[in-house]
């Protein structure tokens, strides 16, 4: 059996929530507005709607914050590494202010939900540090708190970092926070599911139709709506081809338990390898998180050796002890820094999406959540405009290609052309995943520890790239737009809205 790194493969929000139980959506129902996707920008704009007097009805394909947020770090900051300095280079100032200050907003927003609605989801204000380890980054964090101060942030430059190993110098924001993303999101279920707005779990959409009335689809039921938010991270039905605007990033996270109390502040490195520190107490023990090893979701995951850097990281200059847990997620990053909000495409009219949450979607998507809310309210939103999500991005990110599997011919029947040689099945350790050629269809073939086989078609149900085996999280993940997928073909996180269809398993694999 390949061999596993150190700590359930488990995030420790999921490990410290209790489990929530919405029922699915199993008849058809006529509300306000419709949200698809139950992370922290659809049920924020949930809320901030139903608090409007609108009603609300959630689908969410598995369990509310299941998704990146219930897989966060759990920063609540508006200081996102040098995200100023990029975006005046990029937009100019005036577009950096903008960002910062709603980003600031939606820390307000977070401290005055969480107090308005007494959500037990450990908000704690901390200062947030990005650090300079050499002479370079030192020169370019003095230059970001000079820039986010002139743009009016609460930045300072200092050399005073309370870290436990020695470093040039950060750029400090006050007045920040971090949050249990978990609890906090099922915190917003519970007050939007009741008084004639709803919560539906295990209700992936499959579809929708824009019009009036709009409707979204599930399998068992449909909501008619004047408005639908799509919030699924990487949007379904992607009319707006933000596949083709942003692209998916996936980082890894573990957590140790530490003899130290937690620190008032959370960390961001600008050397590279780039890392990401957090101290929590939870439940009366102390956890210090280490982040980092960020890639492409396209680029190969050699998973198992990122989280062994990290849990080096986080042991040698943490001082951590036992790793308790490791996850890695991915989100959307926009290919010119802006988060995408507003209508999917030009032409829709009443569907509204957010996505390109560049890896700060619990102020991004919280600030998205807003302006969506103002919008579907008639009123001007202050940030819309920067956060436009109709703008043509300058300089496209080169989405992967998709045309090798999806427009690749029908399978030839079987005999009819030479298998390539890696796609022949063969021996297969306990552990192992293989894309192999079952009578010729890409085949994904898991072996499980106790020699249980499962075989699923290796065809992305997305836009048809052949799906990898990520041995460290024991998933299929798609290197084209990052749907991930379980080894029974369950998907996990979208683009893909349907479950990789089972396939005969190969006659042998020892
Ligand atoms: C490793 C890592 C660390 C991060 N740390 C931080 C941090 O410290 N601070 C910060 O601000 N940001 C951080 N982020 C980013 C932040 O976590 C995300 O931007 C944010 O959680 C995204 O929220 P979301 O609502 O867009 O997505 P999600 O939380 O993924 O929610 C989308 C939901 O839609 C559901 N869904 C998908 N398809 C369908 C369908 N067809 N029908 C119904 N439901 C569907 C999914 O199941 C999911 O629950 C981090 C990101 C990564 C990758
Ligand atoms: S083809 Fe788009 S996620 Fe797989």
């Amino acid at each position: 059996m390949s061999e596993q790194p150190a700590g359930t493969f488990a995030s420790l929000w999921a490990a410290t929530s209790a489990s929530t139980g919405y029922a699915a959506l199993n008849a058809d129902l006529d509300v306000d507005v419709a949200v698809i996707g139950g992370g922290i920008a659809g049920l924020t704009a949930a809320l901030a709607l139903k608090r409007e007097g609108q009603t609300v009805a959630v689908l969410e394909a598995a369990r509310v914050g299941t998704g990146v947020t219930g897989n966060t770090t759990g920063k609540v900051t508006s200081l996102h590494r040098l995200a100023y300095t990029e975006l005046a280079g990029r937009h100019g100032a005036e577009a950096a202010r903008v960002y910062g200050e709603a980003n600031e907003a939606a820390i307000q927003h977070v401290a005055g939900t969480v107090a308005e609605e007494g959500f037990d989801c450990g908000f704690r204000r901390v200062s947030n540090y990005t650090y300079a380890e050499s002479d370079n980054a030192l020169a370019r964090v003095r230059e970001e708190a000079a820039l986010a101060g002139r743009l009016g942030l609460p930045a300072s430059f200092t050399t005073e970092v309370p870290l436990p190993f020695a470093v040039k110098g950060a750029v400090r924001f006050d007045d920040q926070a971090q949050i249990h993303a978990l609890r906090y999101v099922q915190g917003l279920a519970r007050a939007v599911d009741g008084d004639g707005s709803f919560v539906f779990e295990d209700s992936p959409a499959t579809g929708f139709r824009d019009g009036s009335p709009a409707v979204v689809y599930a399998e068992r039921g449909s909501v008619r709506a004047r408005e639908i938010i799509v919030a699924t991270n990487m949007p379904i039905e992607d009319r707006g081809i933000f596949a083709g605007r942003c692209y998916l990033h996936r980082s890894y996270i573990v957590a140790a338990r530490t003899a130290l109390p937690p620190l008032d502040s959370t960390f961001l490195s600008v050397d590279e390898p780039m890392r990401s520190i957090l101290t929590i107490g939870l439940d009366g023990k102390s956890y210090v998180l280490a982040g980092g090893e960020g890639h492409p979701a396209s680029e190969r995951h050699e998973s198992t050796e990122r989280y062994r850097r990290l849990s080096s990281f986080a042991r040698d200059r943490l001082g951590a002890g036992e790793i308790v847990y490791r996850w890695s997620t991915q989100d959307a990053m926009p290919a010119d820094g802006l988060p995408f909000v507003g209508p999917m495409s030009p032409e829709s009219r009443h569907v509204h999406v957010i996505t390109g949450l560049r890896k700060w979607g619990l102020t991004n998507g919280t600030a998205a959540a807003l302006i969506l809310r103002d919008m579907l309210c008639g009123r001007r939103n202050p940030w819309a405009a920067v956060f436009d999500s109709t703008r043509a991005v300058r300089a496209p990110h080169a989405a992967p290609a998709v045309t090798e599997d999806a427009a690749a011919p029908a399978p030839s029947p079987a005999g009819a052309a030479p298998v390539r040689a890696d796609l022949v099945p063969g021996k297969q350790a306990p552990g192992e995943g293989r894309v192999v050629d079952v009578d010729g269809a890409k085949t994904a073939v898991y072996l499980g520890p106790a020699g249980d086989v499962s075989a699923v078609s290796a065809v992305c149900t997305h836009l048809g790239c052949t799906v990898e085996f990520n041995p460290a999280d024991v998933t299929w993940d798609c290197p084209c737009h990052g749907s991930r997928f379980s080894t029974d073909g369950t998907v996990i996180q979208g683009p893909a809205t349907r479950n990789l269809e089972s396939s005969p398993a190969p006659a042998d694999l020892s």
